[in-house]
């Protein structure tokens, strides 16, 4: 499961549908993916092009129709409820364009909690947490609530958070979607380098097109197919 050469994602011919009345909406036709440990990719697509659902598909959030799904070493298609719980929670970190941050607790606790709740020893997960909000610049407001700081710390906290278990795979669903031109690039420039530099791999959907470069690979979903963007 540890082995260096195995992808970090393996995708093959993974198809799915939405059925709603009798319209049949096929969003991902046949699609193949694959992403080596270490590198990130990231998917442009409009609106309504099928981002969402493909992230969802690799986190384990939802299940293919038909095809094959390997990420971080895990073989979706046969993982059932709770073994999908244990992979979402275990090799995934999620970052949204909201940035679900729990209210009543304070940006510290938002980024130990996790990693507390994943068996790890709270003194370490701390320490951890501090680690990460120092490296997302938020260490001075780190006994600060959400609501009290502004939305791109936010999402840099999210950030922070999607870390602290060491996942093998972040994912990242349009993370700066509800930012400005300006706090977008700080999020954008701290994930890649924290993903960087500790070695993450990740794949990142987005409609915005500046940053299609940012990632070692480029797609583009379009009309159920996923396409090397050029
Ligand atoms: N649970 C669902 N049931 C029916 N249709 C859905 C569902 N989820 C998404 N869709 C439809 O699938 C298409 C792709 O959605 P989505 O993956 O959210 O796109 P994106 O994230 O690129 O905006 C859209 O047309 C959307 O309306
Ligand atoms: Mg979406």
């Amino acid at each position: 499961m540890n082995d260096q050469t195995e992808p970090a994602i393996d995708a093959k011919a993974v198809n799915k549908s939405y059925v709603s009345g009798d319209t049949h909406l096929h969003v991902l036709n046949t699609v193949d993916f694959s992403l080596s440990k270490g590198e990130s990719a990231v998917i442009l697509g409009k609106s309504g092009s099928g981002k969402s659902t493909f992230l969802h598909l690799l986190g384990g959030l939802d299940t293919v129709d038909s095809g094959s799904l390997q990420v971080a070493g895990r073989q979706l298609e046969l993982l059932k409820e709770r073994g999908l719980e244990r992979f979402r929670r275990t090799c995934i970190g999620f970052i949204f364009q909201s940035h679900y941050l729990l209210d009543d607790f304070t940006l510290l606790e938002n980024v130990y909690l996790p990693a507390v709740m994943s068996g790890f020893p709270k003194k370490e997960s701390i320490e951890s947490a501090k680690q990460l909000i120092s490296q997302v610049g938020l260490y001075d407001r780190k006994d600060h609530f959400p609501r009290r700081i502004s939305g791109g710390e936010r999402q840099r906290t999210a950030v922070a958070r999607a870390l602290i278990n060491e996942p093998e795979l972040i994912l990242a669903d349009e993370p700066t979607g509800n930012l400005d031109e300006y706090n977008s690039r700080i999020v954008e420039d701290l994930l890649f380098s924290l993903v960087e530099t500790y070695a993450r791999s990740m794949v990142l959907v987005t409609h915005d097109i500046s940053m299609r470069f940012r990632g070692t690979q480029s797609y583009e979903l379009y009309l159920g197919k996923l396409e090397p963007y050029v």
